[in-house]
């Protein structure tokens, strides 16, 4: 009588379990970002919402909170080690408190062009990188393109002396600050959130990003002039984790990043496109002079800024800098 009441209860226990399992919420993946929805970050994010609700409908969702609404730069990694949020793609050069290794995308002119910093990122320290800040709770889920960075400002930069005493917002990265520091200017490290206002109401004279982000934020409207000096990459590694990574049963994350991997590859497609689209759209508003230096002016800029690899190489190891180096062909 007894081992009947007990059976039926286990039974009943059970089915409960069962039906809490088949009625479970979904998984919820907040991302947090801190660009336009406009941006080929702004757009992969949302095709990454789309693409889950598709393939994972009622067993994942993926909210976007785009433009800094959630978090922003300072706050979106310790957010993400508290459970806060579980996904971002901060740009390569915000994650210096989890590893120094990724400075090196910040080194000035290492990379010639787009394709030099895919070639690098899919060889075998660029897939290296992704797993360098594990054990500070981080795994690096890919890389995502934005592009090459350009140089705006108050008054024309056509060689580094022009620079001379100028404050150009930085991202919060010691590789930037020695950057500018190497032509007497002074790096001023910000949020992307605090950029606008900075340069509207004067506060610093300059600062360096892509094309898409010059325009999707303005900054092209209260800056008379823009060097296109292609110096740096900015590009981004999407993160989650590692014990929200580890908490999704296995079949499930790797649907989950297999959604992410194509919403990558459209991201990655498009950062190209919105590159020159945007630069178009910032001529064409006629609002800032995009100046275009000339080799010998660009060369100058390179002997300058180039000695601050010498200064991080340790840092980063020279193996991973000559790979960079090589995977300009
Ligand atoms: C910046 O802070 O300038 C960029 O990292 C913003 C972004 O995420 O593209």
């Amino acid at each position: 009588m007894l081992l009947n009441k007990k059976l039926i209860g286990l039974a009943t226990g059970i089915l409960c379990s069962l039906s809490a399992v088949a009625h479970a919420e979904p998984i919820e993946i907040k991302f947090s970002h801190v660009v336009a929805e406009n941006t080929p970050k702004g757009k992969m994010a949302i095709k990454f919402k789309e693409l889950v609700a598709e393939k994972l409908p009622g067993k994942v969702t993926v909210s976007v909170f785009p433009n800094s609404q959630l978090f922003g730069d300072n706050k979106v990694l310790e957010a993400m080690q508290l459970g806060d949020v579980q996904m971002a793609a901060p740009s390569l050069s915000k994650f210096k408190k989890y590893t120094k290794k990724l400075q090196i995308f910040d080194l000035p002119f290492l990379f010639e062009d787009m394709a030099s910093v895919e070639r690098f990122q899919k060889g075998a320290v660029g897939i290296r990188l992704l797993r360098s800040m594990e054990r500070k709770g981080l795994i690096g889920l890919g890389y995502l393109h934005n592009g090459m960075k350009q140089l705006s400002a108050s008054a024309p930069l056509r060689v580094p002396s022009d620079a001379k005493g100028k404050k150009f917002r930085i991202m919060s990265s010691d590789v930037l600050a020695a950057q500018f520091q190497a032509v007497d200017a002074m790096p001023v490290k910000k949020p992307f959130s605090e950029v606008f206002t900075l340069l509207q109401t004067k506060a610093i004279d300059g600062q360096e990003n892509t094309w898409s982000n010059i325009y999707s934020k303005k900054f092209f409207e209260v800056q008379e002039y823009i060097t296109e000096s292609n110096h740096g990459v900015l590009d981004y590694m999407v993160v989650t984790s590692k014990s929200f990574w580890d908490s999704l049963p296995k079949a499930l994350r790797t649907e989950v990043k297999s959604a992410l991997d194509e919403a990558i590859a459209y991201g990655n497609d498009i950062a190209a496109k919105k590159a020159e689209q945007d630069k178009q759209l910032i001529i064409d508003s006629k609002r800032s002079q995009i100046i275009n230096i000339s080799p010998e002016q660009r060369q100058q800029w390179v002997n300058a800024m180039k000695p601050v690899w010498k200064r991080f190489e340790r840092k980063i190891g020279k193996d991973y800098l000559e790979a960079a180096v090589s995977s300009n062909q």
